[in-house]
């Protein structure tokens, strides 16, 4: 299993390990990844509603946007952020500073470039920065709002995440998209792809049947051609509900709870909790992952 080999790995010092808390026992953040091939396909929105699908069902839920440059979380939601990670890295701000609770009873965390600066940090930033990140361990569940392609940074992410959501729409460009992703992840050796929890969602299907054979042949071929485990999560309905919801800057589960796309994305947060991984990494074992992948 990945983890496993990446806590043997001797890239990740112990000391970083102490500095992150790691193994210090108690329970730790299922972080999980939302990413695409194609940009504009509803990752943001899937991101805050599956964050709010899960505060319904009891946990305590931060959205992080790991979107460079694109303060998307931030404008679906009406909030302006003064602060950002870019803030936490430069020692000006906490986590704790910078989250931002909201009316929807989710926190959010801005993240800005901040991700972007962690692979150049120096190493005693980057365990300081590990240290405050890992105060958000203390939540059930983190979900990063990833920007859209294949960049390194994006890639490292979901290997690194205890859950990989890939997000498509039934669009044969967006499913050439998603599939470039997992190509990648797959033809990469350092990356861990049986054991990666890598789950496909439907977005803006017309009905379950059409999502079905997106997923049956993007699962057939991944599992033909690229021998990856690609789990099907579930659809969502292409919904005006949606669209509405984004232009009053509203979850659309909040907006309309009886929405067709908002029954749906709360099966999935029940399936995928129904579905845990066996010990969760929390922010600290996501970083050590993604340091002893990028050290490689
Ligand atoms: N299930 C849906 N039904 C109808 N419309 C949808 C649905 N999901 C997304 N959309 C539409 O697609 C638009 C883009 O969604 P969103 O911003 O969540 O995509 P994204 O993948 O985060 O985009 P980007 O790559 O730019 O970050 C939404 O504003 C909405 O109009
Ligand atoms: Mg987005």
């Amino acid at each position: 299993m990945m983890r496993q080999v990446r806590e043997d790995s001797q890239e990740f010092s112990d000391e970083d390990a102490a500095a992150a808390g790691y193994g210090s026992g108690g329970g730790k953040a299922r972080i999980i990844t939302v990413t695409s091939g194609k940009g504009g396909v509803g990752k943001t929105n899937l991101s805050i509603n599956m964050a709010i699908g899960f505060s319904r069902i009891g946990k305590k839920v931060v959205v992080m946007d790991a979107d460079l440059g694109l303060a998307n979380v931030n404008v679906m939601l009406n909030i302006v952020p003064k602060y950002n990670l870019f803030h936490v890295i430069r020692k000006e701000k906490t986590i704790k500073e910078i989250t931002l609770e909201t009316e929807f009873g989710i926190s959010i965390v801005p993240g800005a470039s901040g991700f972007a600066q962690i692979a150049n940090m120096r190493e005693d930033q980057r365990r300081g920065f590990i240290e405050e990140l890992d105060t958000l361990s203390s939540a059930d569940i983190i979900i990063i709002d990833t920007s859209a392609g294949v960049s390194s940074n994006v890639l490292d992410f979901i290997a690194a995440a205890d859950d990989a959501v890939i997000i498509t729409t039934p669009e044969p460009t967006s499913i050439t998209d998603a599939y470039g992703i997992i190509k990648i992840l797959a033809s990469d050796s350092e990356y861990d792809t049986l054991n990666m929890g890598l789950k496909l969602v439907v977005n803006r299907a017309r009905n379950a049947s059409v999502a079905k054979e997106v997923s049956d042949r993007m699962i057939r071929i991944a599992g033909q051609f690229l021998n990856l485990k690609l789990d099907y999560l579930g659809f969502v309905y292409d919904d005006p509900a949606v669209s509405q919801a984004v232009l009053r800057q509203r979850p659309f589960m909040v907006m309309d709870p009886k929405c067709k796309a908002g029954i749906c994305v709360q099966h999935l947060v029940e399936r995928m909790d129904k579905n845990k991984p066996l010990e969760s990494a929390g922010f600290s074992g996501m970083l050590k992952r993604l340091f002893g992948l990028n050290r490689k």
